[in-house]
């Protein structure tokens, strides 16, 4: 089965106007790509961002919704918003929101639910800890996080989402998990998934996030099973990301 690949920016809490205009119209400069290119600014920035892009290949993404769908939840926001915006995918789970915000696997399952009723694509975040790695838990954690949304939306809406393989100890520490480790628990990921649907884990796309670099990035994307990459650090920067991008083919 081949599996478009997807190069998400995750732009996290950073950017001001001024610098969003010049990293978008660096990656405007991009010649079109095979993969799917996504960027994901913070929300005041999604309006900018959705105009900057029009009528360009680029794809936004949201990092976060309510699972709720509106009224008093101040300071919060809902799925439907973001549909104003052109916004096509939500990162949700992502290990930040799960551990400084602590989110569960279940606010986690009820957020991916409400995105998937407004027709949001979740990108759904997983991985595990250090410390759950060098106690042989990478797996377990992977799948109760997997197994928290089959339980709530079911196998078949995976066919609507993308997972993000992120192992937390490589998140912005600048240790990437090898392209061999990588691939091993993406494999794992899909096994698991075909345990409830074999055609759903032929499709699903599965992609690697932890310090993601244009140098480490061609061995990643040559992994049968990764099928692109969930970029932080490196998204910032416009030629960085042109390569990472250049890399996925
Ligand atoms: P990083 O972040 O590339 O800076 O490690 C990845 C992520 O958190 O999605």
């Amino acid at each position: 089965m081949i599996r478009q690949k997807i190069v998400a920016g995750n732009w996290k809490m950073n950017g001001s106007k001024e610098s969003i205009v010049s990293l978008v119209s660096g990656l405007l400069k991009m010649k079109d790509s095979n993969s799917e290119v996504v960027i994901a600014p913070s929300f005041p920035y999604l309006s900018q961002v959705c105009d900057l892009v029009d009528a360009s290949s680029l794809v936004l993404a949201a990092q976060n919704i309510s699972h709720e769908v509106k009224g008093a939840y101040t300071g919060e926001v809902s799925a439907s918003m973001l549909g104003d915006f052109g916004v096509k995918y939500v990162l949700l789970g992502h290990s930040e929101r799960r551990s400084i915000y602590g989110e569960t696997d279940a606010i986690v399952a009820s957020k991916v639910k409400t995105a998937l009723e407004f027709r949001l694509t979740p990108m759904l975040c997983i991985g595990e800890t250090l410390e759950e790695r060098q106690s042989n838990q990478t797996l377990a954690v992977c799948e109760r996080q997997l197994q928290a949304v089959i339980a709530l939306v079911g196998i078949e809406s995976f066919e609507k989402m993308v997972v993000a393989y992120e192992p937390v100890w490589a998140i912005g520490t600048g240790l990437s998990a090898s392209a061999e480790q990588a691939q091993e628990v993406h494999e794992s990921i899909r096994a698991f998934l075909a345990k409830s649907s074999e055609s759903v884990s032929q499709k699903v796309q599965i992609l690697y996030g932890g310090s993601v670099k244009a140098s480490t990035s061609s061995a990643l994307f040559q992994m049968p099973d990764v099928d692109g990459a969930l970029v932080g650090g490196a998204s910032l920067d416009a030629e960085e990301f042109i390569a990472i991008i250049k890399a996925a083919g």
